[in-house]
This record gives structure tokens, sequence and C-alpha cells, in this order.
């Protein structure tokens, strides 16, 4: 397994890959994989000849320092589980200097509103941050195709909008939600749930499941309603926030219309863990 930790290495041998007319599939991540990870990585693996992982935990979409601090980085750990799919998958595993060369900073975006959305309200600055690190990963990756999670589907939904305003040669794949058997969608702050809130957890795909089925017939208001009350309700779980909205605007959904695809967006407190769902409407 070759591991880069500089852009000159993996720049020159990319230029290697192009020059053999080679297709580069390329998965970014932040480390601490899990098998939600792996389902983006086995995707590229089929529909490409060369798979790169970046595993590099970004500072600038960090709006809280003691998160950053506390943000896993398992290398090792990571490199193996990436083995199990393939040891022809190349890792890039750059420093914060590497990427940044010592002005680390975020680029201000715009896109066109989707950032102001969900995770935008909640998370200031988190998508300037994001965008920032993804258009500089593929300035140096330069895929062919880059493969992201509907788990951040307002993540995915920027990304697409990143590409197409700043005219970037990649097609942008998105990939399903990869669950655990009870329902709820992996992620690598699972691991830091305490059991009682680990067993309390599955409540918030159970919910969402629901409110799709009620979508069908009551409006967008009346499903919020309800699942506000389902979280009044619980011990264990608050809700940050519950949003049906547009897939193209990501804007809450006043009036329902035959013509558009809704989506249900939840964001949950565990404990101290913050965990993000969503579910397609229709
Ligand atoms: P990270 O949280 O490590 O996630 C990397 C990719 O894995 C993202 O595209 C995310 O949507 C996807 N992913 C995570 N859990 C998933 C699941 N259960 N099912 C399907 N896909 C899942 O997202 C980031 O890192 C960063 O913001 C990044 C894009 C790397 C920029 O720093």
């Amino acid at each position: 397994m070759k591991i880069f930790t500089e852009k000159k290495q993996i720049q020159k041998f990319i230029t290697q890959i192009k020059r053999e007319n080679q297709t580069i599939g390329f998965v970014p991540t932040m480390g601490a994989l899990h098998q939600g990870h792996l389902s983006l990585v086995q995707q590229a693996l089929i529909n490409n000849d060369v798979t790169i992982v970046s595993v590099f935990v970004n500072p600038t979409q960090f709006d809280n320092a003691e998160d950053l601090k506390k943000y896993p980085r398992t290398l090792k750990k990571d490199t193996a589980l990436l083995e199990t799919l393939s040891e022809k998958i190349l890792i890039y595993a750059p420093s914060v200097d590497d990427i940044y060369e010592g002005k680390t900073e975020a680029q201000q975006f715009s896109f066109d509103g989707l950032e102001h959305e969900m995770e935008g309200k909640f998370r200031k600055g988190h998508f300037d941050g994001v965008g920032t690190i993804v258009k500089r990963l593929f300035e140096i990756v330069t895929p062919n195709h880059a493969y992201f999670g509907e788990k951040d589907f307002q993540q995915l939904a920027i990304i697409k909008k990143l590409v197409e305003k700043h005219s970037i040669p990649v097609k942008i794949i998105g990939c399903k939600i990869h669950r655990e058997t009870n329902g709820l969608a992996m992620s690598s702050r699972n691991t830091r749930l305490k059991p009682e809130y680990k067993k309390a957890a599955p409540f918030i795909y159970k919910t969402l499941k629901t409110a799709k089925v009620m979508f069908g017939t009551k409006s967008a208001n009346k499903v919020t309603e309800w699942v506000i009350n389902q979280f009044d309700a619980h011990d264990l779980l608050t809700l940050e926030y519950f949003i049906i909205a547009d897939v193209k605007t990501l804007k809450t959904v006043k009036r329902k219309s035959n013509k558009k695809n809704y989506r249900a967006f939840i964001a949950v407190y565990a404990d101290d863990i913050r965990l993000i769902d969503n579910i397609t409407l229709n």
C-alpha cells in the first residue's frame, strides 16, 4: 500500500498515471474510517483504474478548537482497513503545512445560498472550510470521479455546486447512506456514544422512516410538528433541527408540489455527540 504525505510525491505519481491514460477515482475523508467510508472506496475501485483516498483532518472546517483536537487520528488502522479492500489503493495523508503552506485559512465561497441552510446555520464557516480543502485536493489529485456520501447530503450538494461554479473537470458521484443493522447511519462519532445512547440512537432513523410514510398524506408542517413532539418526549435524545427541504435548493418546504423532490434532514444530540441523518421522501 502506497502512502503519500507530500503533494510533490503524489503529483509526480499522478502525472505518470495520466500519461498512461488511467482514470482516477478519489475519496476524500478525514480518516477514522468505517464501513460507510469503505462503501465509497468500493465504488471507486469498481469504476476507476486507480483509487486514491485522502486522509486529512481539515482544520478550516471546524468551528470549535476542542472538536478539532478531539477528532480521532488513526492512520495505521485506516491503512489496515483499506488494505482489506485492495492493496492497490493509494493513500494521501498530508500534513496541515503541505496543504495550507503556512496559511491555514478558509477561502470564502458562495454556493448560491445552499451554504446558509441547515448545517450552515449551526456550524458557522464550516462550508467555506469544506470548499477550500476539497477544491485544493481536486487540484492536487485531478480525479476523473470523486465520491461523496449522501450521509452529508448538504455537503454533497455544495461540492456539486463548487465544481459547477469553478468549472472543475471532475464527475461527482453521490453514494447511499451506509447504516448499522439497527438503522443508525454509520459515523466516526458512533464509537464515542455511551452504551445507553448507542441503544437510543436508532430512534433517529426509525422516526425518519415514519416521517416519510406520514409525508405521503400530511403536510410538511404536520410531519415536522410530529417529529418535534417525538423528541420532546424522548429521555435521552435532543433534537437540534428537523427540516423537510427541496432537494435542489435545500430550502424548507412551505407548500408541497408534485413536481419537486423532497428530503427530510435531522440533527440530534445524544449526550454531547451530534448525529445527523436524512431520508428521501419521494
Ligand atoms: P468524513 O466525515 O471523513 O467523510 C468522508 C466521506 O464519507 C463523506 O463524503 C461522507 O459523506 C462519507 N460518509 C460518512 N459516513 C457515511 C455513511 N454512513 N454512509 C455513506 N457515506 C458516508 O466529509 C468529510 O469527511 C469532510 O468534510 C471532507 C469531505 C473529507 C472534507 O474535509
